[in-house]
């Protein structure tokens, strides 16, 4: 039997509550469908910064580079609101992004049909909404130098955040778009700026010649990023597949994401270039934050979290038959009209992040006998 190491890192609020539920359905496809999942785990983010002074420790990140796939929660809260920037909660997310060389963020933003009612669009712009996100995760402006604030020495200060890609970054990005596009609509949209910034006129060109040289096949559209985000919540269907920067992907995807009712209902996959025997670094982190407001009160929602290793199954380990069932049974539980309550509609039952987790489960179970 293959051993399939994951490496698990809840991290702040509602994280743990969320990744309790996925521990289950590890358990139950352990236990029963021979999946051989060992699992370790480790401390990011806020929690990570009260064990050991830092967003994530030195031990948690050799874990991290050895494992198969990284199973995150969710970082940050008030809590940690004061400490230094540097070991801010966030920057244990970034590092693991960095250091893993997670360059491919994947983000699909799907409209279940039972929560079409839920967006703040009207549903029929966004019932059957499947686009997916390809976020470039490892370069911009989250990573280039100069970052900093200098003292002019005139009593004002300037601050630094630079913005650049080279070559490469925007091919192999623009790649892994391409060949998921054509694993679905055969449609890519690039957006940038190139109107306003060099690297967006770097970043049409590269996109268009990659196009050119190996992927003519898929249908190429380009869009500055600002009309991308009007589009996106003008007519969100007419997208298949959205490649974008780090920056631009940050803020589209957010709007990506509250088209399909609820920001927790979004996973996402961070993948790394694939090794000489195919494996690539992988980590999976719902798009949602740690909702520290919630956190601790057994209702949040589960299911991004769950989607999220329903991706790890599909990505890291190619267990397609596995990652259909369990996405087939997030979307038969909430047909059922079993929702928590950022969901929560008229006629529907309002359960809780265990009570959504053991029906999702029961699901799986009889899909997967
Ligand atoms: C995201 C988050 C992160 C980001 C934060 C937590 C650093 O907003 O994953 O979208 O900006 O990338
Ligand atoms: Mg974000």
């Amino acid at each position: 039997m293959t051993a399939r190491n994951l490496l698990l890192l809840p991290g702040d609020g509602i994280g743990p509550e969320a990744m309790a539920e996925v521990r289950k359905i590890i358990a139950y496809m352990n236990a029963e469908l021979g999946a051989g999942f060992t699992t370790d785990e480790g401390l990011v983010g806020g929690s990570a910064y009260d064990a050991h002074g830092v967003a994530i420790s030195e031990g948690d990140m050799e874990k991290a580079l050895a494992a198969d796939a990284v199973l995150f929660g969710a970082v940050g809260g008030p809590k940690w609101d004061a400490v230094p920037y540097e070991v801010r909660p966030e920057a244990g997310l970034l590092r693991l992004r960095k250091d893993l060389k997670l360059f491919a963020n994947l983000r699909p933003a799907i409209c279940y049909p039972a929560l079409a009612n839920a967006s703040s669009l009207k549903p029929e712009l966004v019932e059957g909404l499947d686009i997916l996100i390809v976020r470039e995760l490892t370069g911009g402006v989250y990573f280039g130098e100069p970052k900093e604030i200098i003292d002019l020495g005139n009593g004002q200060k300037r601050g630094i955040d630079t913005q650049v890609y080279d070559t490469y970054e925007i091919e192999r990005i623009a790649g892994v778009a391409f060949e998921l596009a054509r694993t679905r609509g055969n449609r890519v949209c690039s957006m940038e700026k190139r109107n306003v910034m060099k690297s967006g006129v770097l970043w049409n060109q590269v996109v268009t010649e990659t196009h050119k040289r190996a992927y003519s096949d898929v249908q190429l559209e380009h869009m500055l990023a600002d009309a991308g985000g009007m589009q996106l919540v003008r007519a969100p269907k007419q997208f298949d597949v959205i490649v974008t920067d780090n920056l631009f992907g940050d803020m589209l995807s957010d709007v990506a994401a509250m088209l399909t009712g609820s920001l927790g209902m979004l996973p996402s996959a961070s993948l790394g270039a694939p090794d000489a025997k195919g494996q690539r670094k992988a980590l999976y982190e719902p798009v949602h934050g740690s909702a520290p407001d919630i956190a601790g009160k057994g209702i949040a929602n589960p299911i991004a979290m769950i989607a999220s290793f329903a991706m790890c199954l599909r990505y890291s380990f190619n267990m397609v038959a596995e990652a259909d069932n369990l996405e087939k049974a997030i979307a038969e539980v909430l047909d059922s009209g079993i929702r928590t309550g950022d969901i929560m509609s008229e006629g529907s039952r309002q359960v809780g992040t265990t009570e959504m987790g053991d029906a999702i489960l029961t699901v799986f179970k009889r899909l997967s006998a």
